[in-house]
């Protein structure tokens, strides 16, 4: 399973990709806006950063203007995707994408018949939001479960799920039991997933009687 982060703040893309276990960056809108940067400079930055997909929304509703703002964004570096909205015209714009060889993330998906016109569209990713779903008292991971039944029935659906508006660690954890291919996740959800008290209890444990023995290793 691979693991995104889903943030603009680049200090914080920097210091988890120190791990070597981030495979990839996803941004929207409203994560832009939060970073207080210009898009360009911001995404461009992140792809130096992080070899992998890193997911750059456009902003405009229409083909033509959509397809225009997406030659902006894919110029910026090889590892860009371009989010588009699941909308008519954002399934427009990522079949004309795809077939032109530009990844694209297709965002704001919240059923399995949208998912499986994503993947119809060539999509790369399609993004199914759960904490959304959970939000307004539905489940979010039954999406995910449809989506992945949906897709292991026509293996020649190539579209990766990704699973968006992860809130918790049990998020990450359903997801990929369900064989979900990429979990987006906010930093702080990431570095929840390192900790575990047993481990900090046992290391405290292992430091102590290690320093009994007065030895290095070196
Ligand atoms: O980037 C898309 C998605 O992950 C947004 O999450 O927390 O705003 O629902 P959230």
């Amino acid at each position: 399973m691979k693991f995104f982060v889903d943030t603009a703040d680049t200090a914080e893309i920097g210091a988890l990709a120190a791990s070597g276990l981030l495979d990839g960056v996803t941004t929207n809108p409203s994560l832009i806006a939060k970073s207080g940067r210009r898009i360009l400079d911001v995404i461009a930055e992140i792809c130096r950063l992080v070899p992998g997909p890193v997911s750059a929304e456009v902003a405009a509703t229409e083909f033509d203007a959509m397809m225009k703002e997406a030659a902006v964004l894919r110029e910026i570096a090889p590892n860009v995707a371009v989010k588009v909205p699941l909308t008519p015209d954002g399934l427009r714009t990522c079949k004309a994408l795809s077939a032109q060889g530009t990844m694209v993330n297709v965002t704001l998906c919240f059923s399995a018949n949208q998912a499986l016109l994503a993947a119809k569209a060539g999509a790369t990713f399609v993004s199914p939001f759960v904490g959304r779903l959970d939000d307004i008292g539905q489940d979010g991971m039954e999406l995910i479960a449809d989506i992945m039944t949906i897709f292991n029935n026509y293996p020649d659906l190539k579209t990766e799920v990704l699973v968006a508006s992860v809130r918790h660690p049990i998020h990450v954890l359903t997801a990929a039991k369900l064989g979900a291919h990429v979990a987006t996740l906010p930093p702080a959800v990431l570095r929840q997933l390192f900790h575990h008290p047993l481990t900090d209890k046992g290391l405290a444990a292992f430091l102590a009687d290690w320093a009994k023995t007065g030895q290095t290793i070196a």
